[in-house]
């Protein structure tokens, strides 16, 4: 038995000075000091001046992924990228498997898991990125359900992974009838392949370019779009990074008119802004080279807004690693060959909780329930995970809301060499993580063994599963 005494505890619906009781790797109990337990504890942990609250769930994040267009793999595998997600106070991920073009999405499974298996430290699943929505799709989506894999990701742009609006169509169709979940990125793929056209042509090539190569409105119509596609089936949908006022607007329409769909920001777009595309800056620009980009200071605070009024349920890193020295650097006189993405799964809490709890935007509660418990009922992972309550896995933080630092990419877990908020003062890096029960982070070292994580359990996905 491990005790966890002397701290206040926080979830989504309460804050309160409680000792959290662990058995065989779940919560046993939340009690009122109970000093009789202490004899019988195998561990305490003194939480004096500490928050306990259920670990982080990062639901988007892209470890050991290749981009097959640039022949690249994201620089963070399955054990780097899990032990810094832990120093992040993350306790599980869901990820993604790549289904390639003519691929059943069984065999794109099996070769994922056995990528995952031996490396992580903290549990885990993924979405299928389908690519190929052909015959044998249809009939694989109720067993990968049926094996708990109820979510998959559609990107509406982006050459080799593109899917149609018919293909997105039937996939939401067949989805929600079987408890499944779509998971959109949605960019306008006609317009965002134009401007890249019109930009490469004026002899703009440089990295500021990406980001009016994909203005706000390419996301907003394709949100419209996909949602529209949704609901013309009734099938739940979830909007991935949403970054602008437009596409949270589409959302917070759909939600007042009762569809099922839910939506998520990422850190990058609630403490950065487009300030970052500087043309005159270099090539050290491409650090923030992403899709979609980060937006003008309005629609940061539009997204703010959004979290504030419920209309985006979570916040995900969208943890998309390429090394500056050696992956970004491929684009050099063409941003269209940096590979898109910024690294921020060990970061994702800290920037919520400092620029959202410390800064008096969001409540703690509040905090707790974008980064773990509506991760955790959106893609089926609730009651297992994103809560303290009893028979919940033992997944928790124990974070010293005082404590402060700044970010450097160097004292960081990531395999990447950069991170795109160096030097931003944060607080909320856990003291203690704990997965299972099992202390994977002691006072803020990782000492877990590679390959301990486990495939996490989910449910079907339906309209009233989702908040
Ligand atoms: O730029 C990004 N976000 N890259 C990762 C792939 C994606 O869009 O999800
Ligand atoms: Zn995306
Ligand atoms: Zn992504």
């Amino acid at each position: 038995m491990i005790l966890i005494k002397n701290g206040t505890i926080v979830t989504a619906d309460r804050m309160e000075r409680a000792d959290v009781v662990i058995e065989a790797g779940r919560i046993a109990a939340v009690l009122p000091d109970r000093q009789a337990l202490e004899r019988r504890a195998a561990r305490i942990i003194d939480a004096r001046g500490h928050w306990v609250m259920p670990g982080g769930i990062d639901t988007h994040t892209h470890l050991a992924h290749p981009i097959d267009r640039l022949g690249v793999t994201t620089a963070d595998d399955f054990h780097t990228g899990t032990v810094a997600a832990a120093c992040g106070g993350v306790t599980a991920i869901i990820d993604f498997s790549l289904q390639r073009r003519g691929e059943s999405m069984l065999h794109a499974r099996d070769r994922r898991l056995a990528e995952i298996e031996p490396d992580a430290i903290i549990d885990y699943s993924f979405h299928t990125i389908v690519t190929d929505v052909h015959e044998q799709v249809m009939d694989e989506i109720p067993v990968l359900i049926e094996d708990g894999f109820p979510s998959f990701k559609v990107y509406m742009t982006y050459g080799d992974k593109i899917v149609d609006d018919a293909g997105l169509l039937r996939l939401l169709e067949v989805g929600g009838a079987n408890g499944g979940l779509v998971y959109a990125h949605c960019e306008n793929d006609c317009a965002v392949t134009w401007l890249i056209e019109r930009h490469l042509a004026a002899g703009k090539t440089g990295p500021a370019f990406h980001a009016p190569s994909r203005p706000p409105e390419v996301e907003a119509e394709a949100t419209q779009r996909a949602i529209m596609l949704a609901r013309l089936v009734d099938s739940p949908l979830c909007i991935a990074h949403v970054t602008s006022a437009g596409a949270a607007r589409h959302v917070a329409e759909a939600r007042a008119a009762g569809a099922p769909v839910v939506a998520e920001t990422c850190p990058q777009y609630l403490v950065l802004d487009d300030s970052v595309y500087d043309t005159e800056a270099g090539f050290e620009v491409a650090k923030f080279v992403c899709s979609p980009p980060m937006r003008a200071a309005d629609h940061r605070d539009a997204l703010w807004a959004a979290l504030e009024a419920g209309t985006i349920q979570q916040v995900s890193s969208d943890h998309a690693p390429f090394r500056y020295h050696d992956q970004k650097v491929a684009g050099r006189g063409n941003f269209t060959r940096i590979p898109n993405g910024l690294p921020g799964i060990e970061t994702r809490l800290p920037l919520l909780f400092t620029y959202g709890v410390k800064a008096g935007r969001i409540s703690p509660q509040r905090f707790v329930e974008l980064a773990a418990t509506n991760p955790a009922r959106i893609f089926g992972l609730h009651p297992r995970k994103g809560t303290l309550d009893v028979g919940a896995d033992a997944d928790l933080i124990v974070v010293d809301p005082d404590a402060e630092v700044e970010i450097d990419a160097a004292a960081l877990h990531s395999a990447v060499d950069y991170s795109p908020f160096q030097g931003m003062r944060v607080g909320g890096f856990p003291t203690w993580t704990l997965s299972r029960g099992e202390v994977i982070v002691d006072r803020g070292e990782p000492v877990a063994a590679r390959g301990r994580g486990r495939r996490a359990e989910r449910q079907r996905i339906t309209a009233t599963t989702l908040p």
